[in-house]
């Protein structure tokens, strides 16, 4: 290369946040063949029906921690329940956390329906275009705004999540850690010199199923890529080393205790959680924080499933009785041992819970219980939203006790 080329070279290439950036002829060569791969290879998803902003919106929020196999029905269901943004507004809470339960992350739909009530109060019940506005919605970020905006609005937009981002670095041998939130405008940067303007919906979703059929995080062949020749990192044999991703911190360990108690109808006590915090307003048969029944010296946290020392099991019972006494006003027969220990983990929080079962004869039956508590049929199961560790506390319940 002489030296009058080399500099045309520099002043033409794009430098983005120290990433050269193809030049235009490879950009327009890699839309062409990405967006010809997607038109054959595309996945027939439900929200991919039409361009209903609505639609399109509630997918990506139901896709942002979930994968699409699991959403499909949760969405068809949704729809079904609140086909518009006014049914959204105007739905009741209950039934709103219902249509969400085994999704997790509560707050996505409560969001929701915050946005749709500004959405119904600003702009007369119709999703707004100017990603600007979209971006002021209660619970949308930038992803969701680029992923509205090119989807439903054709606008040349970027929507980058964590798939977006692998993909990308693999692309450009990017070694930016994609952990770090900060990084994201890189990413961002790249998106919005590749988009297509005239497909940009289309793009975008080319490289989310990119992301999660071929270019995947393990198992990765980028061998089979449609865009391997336009890949650096499989050019130069460094795909193993992309994308660089520091680990997340371990979710903290919380203990309870979690009491399955049936009364002489068969009915169950169960409590509604406040209505703030983790879990607002969901239901959970009686949870005690275990510190209140053990003593941290005598019995290692976590380990109430294996106490097998009879007088500490005995005391650790008596400890139990006397919370629920002192919180529910119950005084159930209880199983001396936990019959399982159930876990689930919330973003940075891991529960492990200790489940005892017991009873509560019709004469031990209290006349008044918390207000937030109430006795409640299985058969009536349906109207409660139970969050992830209390539907795991029930199905091991059914699986141990071969009741229904
Ligand atoms: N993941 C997030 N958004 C998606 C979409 N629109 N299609 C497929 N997978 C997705």
């Amino acid at each position: 290369m002489t030296e009058i080329e080399s500099k045309i070279d520099e002043k033409e290439q794009k430098i983005l946040h120290g990433i050269p950036m193809w030049p235009q002829e490879k950009i327009n060569r890699f839309r062409e063949t990405l967006l010809s791969w997607y038109d054959i290879e595309k996945r027939d998803l439900p929200w991919r029906k039409n361009n209903d902003p609505y639609r399109i919106w509630v997918s990506e929020i139901m896709l942002q921690q979930t994968r699409v196999d699991t959403v499909i029905p949760y969405y068809l269901n949704f729809m079904n329940n609140f086909p518009t943004i006014e049914a959204l507004a105007n739905a009741h809470e209950d039934v709103l956390l219902k249509a969400w339960e085994g999704l997790g992350y509560y707050s996505r739909v409560r969001n929701m329906q915050k946005a749709a009530q500004q959405i119904m109060e600003d702009y007369d019940g119709e999703m707004p275009k100017d990603p600007k506005e979209i971006s002021k919605l209660k619970g949308i970020g930038p992803y969701t705004t680029g992923a509205i905006a090119s989807m439903a609005f054709g606008l040349p937009e970027p929507a980058v999540d964590g798939n977006v981002m692998r993909v990308l670095s693999r692309l450009f041998e990017i070694d930016a850690d994609i952990a770090k939130p900060g990084n994201r405008k890189i990413f961002e940067a790249i998106m919005r010199e590749l988009i297509d303007p005239y497909k940009p919906g289309d793009f975008n979703q080319a490289f989310m199923d990119l992301g999660s059929s071929i270019c995947t995080p393990k198992n990765y062949h980028p061998e089979l890529s449609p865009v391997k020749e336009f890949n650096q990192s499989y050019q130069n044999g460094t795909w193993d080393k992309y994308p660089v991703k520091s680990k997340k911190k371990k979710a903290k360990p919380v203990y309870y205790v979690g009491a399955i108690i049936k009364n002489a109808e068969g009915a169950f006590l169960l409590e509604k959680r406040p209505e703030n915090g983790l879990l607002a307003n969901m239901w959970t048969f009686p949870l005690i924080e275990e510190e209140s029944v053990t003593h941290e010296a005598e019995i290692k946290k976590g380990t109430l499933t294996g106490v097998t020392d009879e007088n500490k099991t005995e005391q650790v019972i008596k400890n139990v009785m006397a919370e629920l006494e002192a919180k529910y006003a119950v005084k159930p027969t209880l199983m001396e041992q936990p019959f399982d220990e159930v876990q689930h983990i919330f973003s940075h929080l891991k529960w492990f819970v200790a489940v005892y079962y017991g009873q509560v004869v019709k004469e031990e039956e209290p006349m008044f219980i918390p207000e937030n508590c109430y006795w409640v049929h299985p058969s009536d199961f349906d109207h409660y939203t139970f969050p992830g560790p209390q539907t795991k506390m029930w199905q091991s319940y059914l699986s141990k006790f071969n009741h229904n």
